[in-house]
């Protein structure tokens, strides 16, 4: 790796704060293959980073300093609950750059939630890239965009695509990323019910519900290129029809409500309803902006979801600001 001592500071405003800000994602198709030997399942999945970010701002500092605010901060216990500490992949973003940068892991961290926590919208690693972009400018470690993704993919499979954002095919484990073509715009409307899952939950119920013959093995991946070609050129319609979730039965096995959501998002007038990731958001299409108000506003009545957000991709991943 080329990178050597600090050369100088990134963008630093007047009280040496740094500030970087990445997108949530919703998965438009997530295939998920059999467990793998080294605990992850084989992913063929189109991300597309939506406009709900997380900010985190770094300052200089003795030594690493978290802190957690905003959406969900107040929990502490249960998979809604964000750690301020080691735990965190904030925390693990700062210790891995340093060492490889051959820095000191000197800084005072703030993270400003908006993406709702174990909510299947990568709100973790959507930090843990924020942190990587605005600790690299901090420190002035200069690593390439490369040089980033290669960090981010020992933290996380999704933190990858919270650094690079648009709409992208994940394989792998879902790191290996390439970008998709999006022409236009798409809405959507978020629905946040319930508290939150654990991702390694979701998965076990998969696998333990492809253990028992309740559903197909996984071994053959539904292909991703209809949602590829309709994400192109659209019409919404060609999205709807096309959208899927291997983790949607499992995540609707351990939490039964979400068929509720799901019901109330199409018959709000969703072009489609579908959970994103290991949910519990349930991620509806709209037509357009306009009904993509609408759709929230009608959504926000139902009382079945916690928080509704309109939220459009794509939009770039993690970026500094200000
Ligand atoms: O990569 P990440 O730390 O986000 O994954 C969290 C958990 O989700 C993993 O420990 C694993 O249980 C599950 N997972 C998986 N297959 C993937 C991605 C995640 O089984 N491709």
């Amino acid at each position: 790796m080329s990178w050597s001592a600090p050369g100088g500071p990134g963008r630093i405003a007047g009280d040496g704060a740094v500030v970087a800000r990445a997108p949530a994602k919703i998965n438009v198709h997530l295939a998920v293959g059999p467990l793998r030997s080294d605990g992850f399942h084989e992913l063929r999945t189109v991300y597309l980073a939506v406009s709900l970010f997380d900010t985190v701002t770094v300052r200089p500092g003795d030594g690493l300093a978290l802190e957690v605010a905003g959406e969900g901060a107040a929990a502490t216990t249960g998979p809604d609950a964000v750690p301020a500490d080691r735990r965190n992949l904030v925390w693990r973003a700062a210790e891995l750059l340093a060492e490889r940068a051959g820095v000191a892991a000197d800084a005072s961290i703030t993270v400003d939630k908006s993406i709702p926590v174990a909510a299947g919208l990568a709100g973790g690693s959507a930090d843990a890239a924020a942190a990587l972009v605005a600790l690299d400018a901090l420190w002035g470690t200069r690593a390439t965009r490369g040089e980033l993704a290669a960090l981010a993919a020992q933290l996380g499979s999704d933190v990858p695509f919270s650094l690079q954002g648009g709409v992208a095919l994940g394989s792998g484990r879902g790191e290996q990323l390439s970008p998709v073509l999006a022409r236009r715009r798409w809405d959507w409307v978020l629905g946040i019910a319930g508290e939150g899952l654990s991702t390694p939950a979701v998965y076990g119920e998969l696998d333990r519900l492809r253990a028992a013959g309740r559903l197909p093995g996984g071994e053959e991946l539904t292909p991703p290129e209809p949602v590829i070609a309709a994400l192109r050129s659209g019409p919404v319609a060609a999205l709807a029809a096309a959208v899927s979730n291997d983790l949607q039965p499992p995540a609707l096995s351990l939490r039964p409500p979400l068929r509720r959501a799901l019901r109330a998002a199409a018959e709000a007038g969703a072009a489609a309803a579908v959970v994103s990731g290991s949910g519990p958001t349930v991620a509806a299409l709209a037509e357009d902006e306009e009904s993509a108000v609408r759709l929230t506003a009608a959504l926000a009545g139902e009382g079945v979801f916690r928080t509704v957000r309109a939220v459009h991709g794509p939009v770039p991943g993690a970026r500094l600001v200000g």
